[in-house]
C-alpha cells in the first residue's frame, strides 16, 4: 500500500489525471471522447458541490496515474428526520491492478466518509457478477434495481 496514495480531484490537478482517470473507468464501461472542455466543466460542477459530490482517486506513486477510482454521493432525504443516504457509484480499478486489495480498501474508504457524513445508510448497484467482492466489503444484498433509459 506504500506504493499508493489517496488523491482528490482538485481544479489543478484533475487534467494531469484525466487520460489515467479515463483508462480506469474504462475497465468499468464505455467512456467515450471526453473533451478537456467537457472534463473540467464536469469536475467543476463536483468541487462547487463537494458536500454531494465525494470522488476518490488511487494514484500509484511512481507512475503517477489513477489505478482506481469511485465516488461517493450524498443524498439529503425528507425521510428520516432529514437523514443522509450515501450512494456509491462508479467504482473501478484498473485491470492490471485487480485481485490486489485495492477495491477493498477503496470501499472502506468510502464507506468511512459516509458514516463521518452520518448517513445512516450507504447502498449500491451493481451485477450479480460482483456481489461476492461486495459481500467482502460489508454490503448485504436488498431490494431489486431497476432502471428506465429513455
Ligand atoms: N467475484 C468474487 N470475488 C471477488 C470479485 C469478484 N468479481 N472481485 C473481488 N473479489 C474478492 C477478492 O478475491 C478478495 O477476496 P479475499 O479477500 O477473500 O481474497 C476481495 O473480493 C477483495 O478484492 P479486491 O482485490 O479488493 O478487488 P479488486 O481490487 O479487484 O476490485 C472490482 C474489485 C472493483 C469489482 C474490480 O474488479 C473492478 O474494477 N472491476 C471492473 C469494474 C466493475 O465491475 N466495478 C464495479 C461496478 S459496481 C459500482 O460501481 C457500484
Amino acid at each position: 500500500v506504500n506504493n499508493f496514495s489517496f488523491k482528490e480531484l482538485t481544479l489543478e490537478n484533475h487534467l494531469q489525471y484525466k487520460n489515467s482517470t479515463k483508462e480506469t473507468l474504462s475497465c468499468l464501461t464505455t467512456v467515450g471522447g471526453l473533451s478537456d472542455k467537457t472534463f473540467t466543466a464536469i469536475i467543476q460542477q463536483w468541487i462547487q458541490n463537494k458536500h454531494i459530490y465525494k470522488p476518490i482517486m488511487i494514484v500509484e506513486n511512481e507512475s503517477e496515474r489513477v489505478i482506481a477510482i469511485g465516488t461517493l454521493l450524498i443524498e439529503l432525504k425528507l425521510i428520516h428526520d432529514g437523514g443522509k443516504v450515501g450512494h456509491i457509484e462508479d467504482i473501478a480499478v484498473n485491470d492490471k491492478y485487480q485481485g490486489k486489495g485495492l477495491g477493498r480498501i477503496l470501499l472502506e474508504f468510502l464507506k468511512n466518509v459516509g458514516v463521518l457524513e452520518n448517513c445512516y445508510k450507504i447502498i449500491l448497484d451493481c451485477d450479480e457478477k460482483n456481489v461476492e467482492f461486495y459481500n467482502k466489503c460489508g454490503f448485504k444484498r436488498c431490494g431489486v434495481e431497476m432502471d428506465y433509459r429513455p
